[in-house]
């Protein structure tokens, strides 16, 4: 495995002095998946937020964030992802009034450096046949799969090294789900290194390399998907989430 391109030290996320995110380490490697996985309310979101440098409310972000050797936790998020630390947020299309082929086209890598990957529009519709033939569809009128793989598509022609992902499962039918999942692992098979957010732990065992457990904040589980599978604690956060 190659040395690790997203390099994330002493993260500690909060909101209004409530700790979200308490996280000593955490590293993706070029072609690496790896899943963070944890029930409801466990800070999923509010990490991979931190590492985009995007929130919703207006959380107090400190630790170290080193992304193909530079520290990037100063940076606004535009330039974290001109340097390719791409986020595919939950579940929303960048832009609903605008069609499938005008939401690929206003995605763009500035100036992406050497040996970055960026996608064109039709790379993006060989890779997603279904995004083709919906085209000429609004945004706000595709199927969550579909968004899905908008989302994703998107971030591809921004030329990412490291793609994060926010749920890209939720409200999928199983079908899409394993199809999208999929995807992820194949664009890993290119050098891309994945960092991936779900509570549908079945489906993220799966395709990850690594997993770790997220319980209020904190890693309480980590290691190769295959070993920490069968650790009750996986099956608890698995019952947890069908339960929920
Ligand atoms: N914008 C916000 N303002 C205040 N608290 C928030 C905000 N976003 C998330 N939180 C809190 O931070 C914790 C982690 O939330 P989140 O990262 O959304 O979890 P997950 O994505 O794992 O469901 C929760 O306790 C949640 O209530
Ligand atoms: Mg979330």
């Amino acid at each position: 495995m190659s040395a690790p391109v997203l390099v994330i030290k002493g993260l500690q996320v909060s909101y209004a002095g409530n700790r979200a995110v308490d996280l000593a380490e955490l590293t993706v490697a070029p072609g690496e998946v790896v899943g963070v996985v944890g029930a409801n309310g466990a800070g999923k979101s509010t990490l991979v937020n931190a590492v985009s440098g995007w929130s919703r409310g207006a959380p107090r972000v400190a630790g170290q964030i080193t992304f193909a050797g530079q520290r990037v936790d100063a940076w606004p998020t535009h330039e974290r992802v001109r340097a390719g630390l791409v986020l595919v947020p939950e579940g929303r299309v960048a832009f609903g009034r605008m069609t499938v082929e005008d939401n690929l086209s206003a995605a763009f890598a500035a100036a992406p450096a050497p040996g970055r990957r960026v996608y064109s529009r039709d790379e993006i519709y060989e890779l997603f046949p279904r995004l083709a033939e919906r085209r000429e569809h609004l945004g706000q009128q595709l199927s969550g799969g579909e968004r899905q793989m908008l989302g994703i598509g998107r971030a591809l022609m921004m030329g990412p090294s490291v793609l994060l992902l926010d749920e890209p499962s939720i409200g999928l039918a199983p079908k899409m789900v394993s199809q999208v999942l999929e995807t992820l692992r194949a664009l890993a098979r290119t050098g891309l290194a994945i960092l991936l957010v779900e509570q549908n732990v079945r489906a993220a065992i799966e395709v990850v390399d690594r997993l770790l457990l997220l319980e209020r904040g904190r890693k309480i589980l980590e290691g190769p998907a295959r070993e920490v599978g069968d650790d009750p604690r996986i099956a608890e956060a698995y019952l947890g989430a069908t339960a929920a």
